[in-house]
């Protein structure tokens, strides 16, 4: 018997609603010229490994010509490529060659602040009367001196910088080399749009909208409340609840823009939007009668302790919350997060792989996860992120690290140079190579929860609902009319016995663990620690 929840099977599939998402740093995928820093002609090099994957389309995050403040989230031109990652005509092969294989390419778009070396910025900067001032947000001190409110930074420290010359304060939600943009500005949101529109006529199926929910910020300029449970040691963006500086209600009227902007090609291109906010604020995001995004990004599982009580209570709430067409996306690592096998640990790594794969919606995967990759440590001297410079733990270089790809060459296969940042000690052992060899591997097991995801229409786009089952496990059901699969995940390294209901007896079609494929599973069942499994019900879906 299963729990059941409004959403139906989803009938008008797009290509997005199917796919899984795979996130590249460029910088640390491979590189072709011996610079040390991975590159689009690299990304081409490895196509064959995404086609032997699986994976449905490709997530690059930014390219563009930047100083690099923030490793290309500082842009410095949004039509154009860093000559590190090569240029609009290695982009053009790059799509070409995803294409030619049935991959998409997904680009990231920042649209909530340039480079301050934008010649936007430079000439906003040059003085109040500058054509381009009011392209971003400009503040005098408040009526005390000091910066015009209490917003902060993301990156650390306040949320203004002085411009000494005008006497006025600018915006900046991350460092104060990325500016923020006046998106109540008409002129502002029309060379976005044009620059969106440039790289959709160059063939990308969508975009990654970076820190989407910041682009508009109070127009009274409110302080931020302060957060009550802020403790010491926390990063400084815990000390407010961003009510002011973010997520305000005209944001909704970005979306429906964007999303009649990629409507009006001839294609489906999907918009993803980085939004880290809670369920009920997130669903807002799908826009009023789904004129918003196609996907805003669900990071919250990330913040659930990992045990089955809070993770399918978050994974409910989040159903229920949903609008009717809201289709789900579901995240575990970025390259702004803590490795997930180094949160977890690399046994429940697996589970964790398993679950991603199995949930309703669209998921996406952070390079090198599908290796089990852990957090690298960086040799003092070695690091790179400015985030991490200022503040040593909220550094995201160790989930930055080059993609070991082989046993024998230098660097892995990474680089004939220097690699921009270190390589794991134990990425070697845990290369591509070797673990494509191994039948147990992270990335065979990855590999073959694609497959099986791909090959069912339950798994990739079937209803989902909590299973009604005994034991300490996380389970659900993932169903259409005709085919129905169990889900039962042991998120503890201890055996759990688990009792089922008579509907939900099958077969063992995929574990964690060897040798259970096939396995009849019935009424009483055994996990092993640290072992899921999907189970191909008997019954059909009444
Ligand atoms: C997003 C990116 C992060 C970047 C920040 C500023 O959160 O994922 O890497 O530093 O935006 O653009
Ligand atoms: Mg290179």
């Amino acid at each position: 018997m299963t729990t059941s929840h409004d959403h139906a099977p989803s009938t008008k599939a797009t290509w997005w609603q199917s796919a899984v998402i795979y996130e590249i740093y460029p910088r640390s995928f491979q590189d072709s010229d011996g610079d040390g820093v991975g590159d689009l002609e690299g990304i081409i090099q490895r196509l064959s490994y995404l086609e032997w994957l699986g994976i449905d389309a490709v997530w690059i995050t930014p390219i563009y010509p930047s100083p690099l403040a923030d490793f290309g989230y500082d842009v410095a031109d949004y039509t154009d490529i860093h000559p590190l990652f090569g240029d609009l005509e290695a982009f053009d092969h790059l799509v070409e060659a995803l294409h030619a294989k049935n991959i998409r390419l997904i680009l990231d778009f920042v649209p909530n602040h340039t480079s301050e070396q934008h010649p936007w910025f430079l000439d906003a900067k040059s003085g109040p009367t500058s054509a381009h001032r009011d392209w971003y947000i400009w503040q005098n001190p408040a009526p005390t001196g000091g910066p015009p409110n209490n917003w902060v930074s993301i990156a650390g420290g306040g949320g203004w910088e002085l411009d000494a010359e005008s006497g006025q304060y600018y915006c900046h939600m991350f460092l104060k080399e990325q500016p923020d943009l006046n998106w109540r500005n008409p002129a502002v949101r029309r060379a976005m749009y044009d620059a969106m529109q440039f790289w959709l006529a160059r063939g990308v199926d969508g975009f990654r909208l970076d820190v989407f929910w910041l682009l508009i910020k109070d127009w009274r300029f409110r302080n931020d409340p302060l957060n009550p449970d802020y403790q010491d040691g926390q990063p400084d963006f815990r000390r407010t609840l961003p009510i002011f500086s973010g997520d305000r209600p005209e944001i909704h009227e970005i979306a429906t823009e964007m999303r009649a902007l990629v409507e009006s090609v001839d294609r489906d291109c999907v918009l993803i939007g980085e939004i880290y906010q809670p369920a009920e604020k997130l669903v807002t995001y799908y826009g009023e009668d789904g004129r918003g995004l196609h996907l805003p990004f669900n990071f919250n599982l990330m913040w659930q302790h990992w045990s089955p009580r809070p993770i399918l209570a978050y994974i409910e709430e989040y159903e229920a919350a949903l609008p009717a067409d809201g289709w789900p996306s579901w995240v575990l690592g970025n390259h702004d997060q803590k490795r997930i096998a180094s949160r977890v640990g690399p046994a429940q790594a697996r589970v964790a792989m398993l679950v991603l794969l199995t949930l309703r919606g669209t998921p996406t995967l952070y390079y090198g996860d599908e290796l089990a990759l852990e957090n690298v440590p960086i040799p003092p001297g070695q690091e790179q992120d400015p985030f991490g410079l200022a503040h040593p733990e909220q550094g995201r270089d160790p989930v930055r690290t080059p993609m070991p790809w082989s046993r024998q060459e230098r660097h892995a296969g990474f680089t004939t140079g220097l690699p921009w940042l270190p390589l794991g000690n134990d990425h070697p052992d845990r290369c591509v190579e070797l673990q494509r060899d191994d039948p147990a591997s992270m990335l065979n097991l990855t590999r073959n929860l694609l497959a099986l995801r791909r090959s069912s229409a339950a798994l990739s786009r079937g209803a989902w609902s909590a299973a009604k089952v005994s034991g300490d496990v996380l389970a659900y059901v993932r169903e259409t009319e005709s085919e129905r699969y169990l889900i039962v995940a042991n998120l503890d390294d201890q055996v759990k016995t688990v009792g089922l209901d008579e509907q939900m007896g099958g077969v063992v079609a995929l574990s964690t663990h060897d040798g259970r494929d096939g396995e009849p599973m019935d009424k009483v069942m055994e996990l092993r620690g640290d072992e899921a499994l999907i189970i191909r019900c008997q019954q059909n879906a009444s």
